[in-house]
């Protein structure tokens, strides 16, 4: 099958077109045909290394956490799934960038909802963006009907899933900031209230906001942007750390201005969920495929490229130029 993998760490050269075995499903596993696999932020890690060095079979690793296609086989003991149904699938084991990937049951579901079926090149986007969205703001966000909110990062997967959750969710008003000028009109067609530049958005948010600030700052930036986060919270206010975009040494809150101030600070990770509470997971994708079908949230595609150009998709990521959901094409 074809694949795009990595062999060593590095920039996005590392990126080559390979040609590997079909995997075979192990028990509680399918396997799923790909026919479109979505880029996430977390491959670019996983390709410099952020993650480990390439451990996959024949030293070779394949990017790759979301995917849409149809299963093509059954690992044993699997239920509820049949070969030819169309899925979306979230990858613990990474794997997407491939014309065949295994995936764990318990992330997998149909795209033929009770309400209809899904898009693949729309649910493609879903399995690790949305699941996230809905962690970042219900579990550790702990969002209230009414609350404001502020996304950083606001045109981008992760963070126009959480606009669009956020208001699903009943929150009050939804402030997004972006890292150029140049993004502000895109991501102020996407729902938010406002849009600010990231340099300066606190000043700015004072402003519109009385100096009350928000209830919920969701946060995949870190460094003086998560420090200035803490600044722009009402009473109680939270911010969720969930990304280390900026690539910033790690910045240690004081507890003693935590509770001197009714401040807290929270995080949350796929990948640890994955272990800990898979049916969460399995359930928020659920939820986002029947949202996605009654219309309610668009997973945000702006551009599906070959499977070939994934170096292109992740250049597009990593220099921060990138807008919406990149997909790659395997059909
Ligand atoms: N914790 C978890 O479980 C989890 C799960 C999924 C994703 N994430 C995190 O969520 C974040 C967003 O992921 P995504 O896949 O949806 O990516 P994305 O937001 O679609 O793309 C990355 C965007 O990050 C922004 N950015 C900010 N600082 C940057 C920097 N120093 N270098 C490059 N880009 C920078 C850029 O937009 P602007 O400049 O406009 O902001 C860029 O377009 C990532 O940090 C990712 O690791 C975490």
């Amino acid at each position: 099958m074809r694949a795009i993998g990595f062999r060593a760490n590095g920039g996005f050269e590392v990126l080559e077109e390979l040609d590997l075995p079909e995997p075979l499903p192990a028990a509680g596993q399918v396997a799923v045909r790909v026919a479109f696999a979505g880029v996430n932020f977390a491959e670019i890690q996983h390709r410099r290394g952020e993650f480990g060095a390439p451990d996959g079979p024949g030293g070779v690793d394949v990017p790759g956490l979301e995917v849409a296609g149809a299963v093509s086989a059954l690992g044993a003991g699997v239920h509820g799934l049949e070969v030819g149904e169309p899925v979306a699938a979230y990858l613990t084991g990474f794997g997407g960038y491939a014309e065949v990937v295994t995936a764990d049951t318990r992330f997998v579901r149909s795209l033929r909802t009770g309400a209809g079926e899904a898009d693949p090149a729309e649910a493609a986007g879903l399995p690790c963006v949305f699941p996230t969205a809905f962690g970042v703001l219900k579990d550790a966000g702990r969002l209230r009907e009414g609350e404001d909110v502020l996304i950083h990062s606001a045109a981008g997967g992760v963070g126009f899933a959480a606009a669009q959750l956020a208001r699903e969710l009943g929150a009050g008003r939804v402030y997004g900031t972006v890292g150029s000028v140049e993004k502000i009109p895109y991501a102020a067609e996407l729902g938010y209230d406002e849009v600010f530049l990231r340099d300066g958005f606190a000043e700015r948010l004072a402003e519109v906001t009385g100096g009350r600030g928000v209830d919920l700052v969701l946060d995949p930036v870190g460094g003086p942007i998560r420090e200035q986060s803490m600044t722009v919270l009402a009473p109680f206010g939270r911010v969720v750390a969930y990304g280390d975009l900026g690539r910033h040494d790690q910045w240690t809150a004081s507890v003693w201005d935590l509770w001197k101030g009714n401040r807290t600070i929270a995080g949350f990770n796929i990948g640890d969920l994955a272990r800990r509470s898979p049916e969460r997971i399995g359930g928020y994708l659920s939820d986002s495929l029947q949202l996605l079908v009654a219309g309610r949230i668009r997973s945000g595609v702006t551009q599906i490229l070959p499977l070939a150009e994934a170096a292109k998709a992740h250049h597009l990521l990593e220099t921060g130029t990138g807008r919406g959901k990149i997909l790659l094409s395997l059909t």
